[in-house]
């Protein structure tokens, strides 16, 4: 099959996209496909030659590596020659129209919010992963929590679209500890642990520069362990063991900065009730083909859903791939049955 593997984006995410991006590209040629990466915000930008050339360009290996810090995306904006509002580049859906299947190995705000997947539905282009309203509403943790609070425990949380004036009366009235985290972010960007009144109030502060509405979510002492599912069926655990702090940004991308262990060392009721609630959202939300839940377990045993992600990094060290080859699906396996799938489910008008 022809395939594009979309990655970048102008998406706070954008550095652990290309990495997904690049070792999707490899693994699908592996598997005998045609596979081209494009960079969903530059596109063709700079190339003189077909689109078609891409499908046989050389995958680029730096970009394999993920820069430890989250991009400054007014600076990458800047970087693009074409001065268009449009967040597809040049090029983008000339390409993505040639190809059988669109691999989005996007991740964050424009990618996995559900509007590139709009955008594809009325072009008629197939793509990778859930549909687009299941992946807009995974991406509100406001919404996603509201939907599913009443099947799965949930921390008790507001959401709020704060201004420096209202920082004073929620400080006050806050029971802490708190966590603090943009209503659609990921991979921790922007997220904050308050246990004093002063670290809530700087992390009101420093959320003012993003913008948009914030979550205030009490926070659990726990175990974190996230659930994959893929083809609708529940994957093994995986326990996540930061060795400093909480899994933040730099303890999710930094190599060694944290132990992750699959299948997660739970008794195998906690793994059913896990592996339940994971799919009781992911069918709540009318997700399709692939997706990972976070949980925090509590020492009582309580398991308690942070949010879903609808395209979970997907390098052969991520997480998901890690519970998929605890079922013997190596990873080239996984990228081929994510793309069959993904046909099968667009086929149904899913
Ligand atoms: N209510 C909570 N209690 C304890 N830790 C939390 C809570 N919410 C988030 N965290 C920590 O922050 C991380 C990121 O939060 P999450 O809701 O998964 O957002 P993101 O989309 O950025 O991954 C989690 O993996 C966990 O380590
Ligand atoms: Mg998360």
């Amino acid at each position: 099959m022809k395939i594009v593997v979309l990655a970048g984006g102008l998406s706070p995410e954008r550095s652990v996209s290309l990495s997904t991006g690049a070792m999707v590209a490899q693994a699908l040629r592996a598997q005998g496909h045609q596979a081209a990466l494009v960079d969903m915000f530059f596109g063709l930008e700079g190339r003189g030659d077909s689109p078609q050339a891409l499908f046989d360009d050389p995958i680029p290996q730096e970009i394999k590596r993920i820069d430890p810090r989250a991009p400054d995306l007014k600076q990458i904006r800047s970087q693009r020659r074409e001065q268009s509002p449009s967040l597809f580049g040049p090029g983008v859906l000339a390409l993505c129209a040639l190809a059988d299947v669109v691999f989005l190995a996007l991740h964050g705000s424009c990618g996995e919010d559900g509007r590139v997947q709009a955008a594809f539905d009325l072009l008629g282009i197939p793509y990778t992963g859930a549909g687009s309203l299941g992946s807009a509403i995974a991406m509100d943790k406001d919404l996603t929590k509201r939907l599913t609070a009443g099947l799965v425990s949930t921390p008790g949380w507001k959401t709020t679209a704060y201004t420096a004036q209202d920082i004073d009366a929620l400080v006050r009235s806050a029971r802490l500890p708190l966590v603090i985290k943009p209503v659609a972010s990921g991979s921790s960007i922007g997220v904050s642990i308050a246990h004093t009144p002063q670290e809530l109030r700087a992390a009101l502060h420093s959320g003012l520069s993003q913008g948009g509405r914030t979550v205030l979510e009490e926070y659990v002492k726990g175990r974190e362990v996230q659930v994959g599912i893929l083809e609708d069926r529940a994957l093994p655990s995986i326990e996540i063991l930061p060795k400093a702090g909480f899994y933040d940004y730099s303890n999710k991308y930094q190599p060694g900065a944290a132990v992750e262990v699959c299948p997660a060392p739970v008794p195998p009721e906690v793994e059913d009730r896990l592996r339940q609630a994971a799919l009781r959202v992911y069918h709540t939300l009318g997700l399709s083909v692939y997706a990972r839940a976070d949980f925090i377990l509590d020492s009582a045993g309580e398991i308690w859903f942070l949010e879903i992600n609808t395209l979970p990094g997907m390098t052969p060290t991520s997480l998901l791939p890690q519970e998929a080859a605890a079922v013997g699906i190596g990873y080239g396996e996984l990228c081929e049955r994510i793309v069959q799938e993904s046909l099968r489910v667009r086929r149904e008008g899913r």
